[in-house]
């Protein structure tokens, strides 16, 4: 009995050093150790020894149990430690790698282009105001001194959703819309940018929808030479202090007289090149006196108030500022182009 449990203790030490998951170890416990164990079952056999043999014997066992106990409870702590460590080792972060970039987005460069022109006339004391896209015919023309059938009309091929309303081709009708909802008693001083459609073909400097910005200012004693100096600071605010302006004259049927302004082409300087066409002058905007006849439409006194107003095309402003040379880039919304004018 004495060399059976010998044996015993050397087989389950054995697998206990062998064992790698504490599964196992549990199950060489129970197969040993538990009621139905392989100890127990040796242990049970003691009735028979002699009443000598039984302490000797029963001392043995008890040295069995323990040495197995204490290898099983060994192993186990061993197994619990590795496993934690193994869990360690998986979990850890290493904080010097770097990180996952995340793409930050930025405003359009029209949105900041067109915020860049609202700030410079706010600060002006204009402020800011906004018409519907689809316009009455009635304020996208009529009231703008365009009657049906006034030539006029063909500089600006219209989409017409029915007979009386389209989308609009200008801002030009937030004049006529801001006027009569002041009823010609209040002086008006406000800018209006916005989206316009025309019947154009696509191409590197025409879009069938294009932005534009409105303005105007209308008052007791406006004079040409306000007009003058307002555009005069816009262009060196927008283009750079070395810029000169000068209007020449043209034609517009809400405005009389009509002039278009041109500053000094950024690029030469003014000594003629390829992209002012060697003119030195290169074309910004629209602009002109109020015809009385729009002023009169909208409710105002034109022997009393007179005003100036003016439109351009911010997509235009842009390409000049930087050079763009076709005017679908922004409406493409290639990110290579556009991630260029987000400022940091
Ligand atoms: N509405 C004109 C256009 O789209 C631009 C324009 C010219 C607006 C002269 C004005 C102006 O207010 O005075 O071509």
């Amino acid at each position: 009995m004495k060399e059976e449990l010998e044996t015993l203790q050397q087989e389950a030490l054995a697998k206990v050093k062998q064992t790698e998951k504490l599964k196992a170890l549990q199950e060489i416990r129970v197969a040993y150790l538990g009621k139905k164990g392989s100890l127990t079952g040796v242990l049970r056999g003691m009735g028979k020894l002699s009443k000598e043999e039984r302490p000797v014997v029963g001392e043995i066992a008890n040295r069995v149990r323990e040495t197995i106990t204490s290898a099983l409870d060994d192993k186990s702590a061993e197994l619990n430690e590795q496993e934690l460590e193994e869990q360690l080792a998986n979990e850890s972060i290493d904080v010097t790698l770097p990180g996952r970039s995340v793409q930050v987005g930025g405003p359009h460069l029209l949105t900041s282009i067109v915020e860049e022109i609202e700030d410079l006339f706010v600060g002006l004391g204009f402020e800011i105001k906004e018409g519907p896209e689809v316009e009455t015919d009635y304020f996208n023309f009529e009231a703008l001194n365009l009657p049906k059938n006034h030539p006029a009309r063909d500089m600006q091929d219209s989409f017409y959703l029915t007979n009386e309303l389209l989308l609009r081709t200008h801002t030009s009708p937030v004049q006529a819309r801001t006027m009569q909802s002041l009823e010609g008693s209040e002086p008006v001083k406000m800018i209006c940018p916005g989206k316009v459609y025309r019947r154009d073909t696509d191409d590197a400097t025409h879009s069938h929808q294009f932005t534009q910005i409105e303005g105007l200012y209308v008052d007791k004693n406006v004079r040409m030479s306000d007009l003058k100096g307002i555009l005069d600071v816009f262009a060196k605010k927008m283009f750079g202090d070395e810029r000169e302006i000068r209007l020449r004259p043209s034609f517009f049927p809400f405005t009389e007289p009509s002039v278009e302004m041109d500053i000094s082409c950024k690029v030469c300087g003014g000594k003629g090149c390829s992209v002012c066409k060697q003119t030195g002058w290169i074309e910004i905007l629209g602009a002109g006196m109020v015809h009385p006849k729009v002023l009169e439409m909208a409710g105002y006194d034109s022997s009393v108030y007179s005003g100036f107003a003016f439109g351009m095309g911010p997509e235009r402003i842009a390409m000049l500022k930087y050079g763009i040379d076709d005017i679908r880039q922004f409406y493409t919304n290639d990110k290579r182009f556009l991630k260029q004018y987000h400022q940091a």
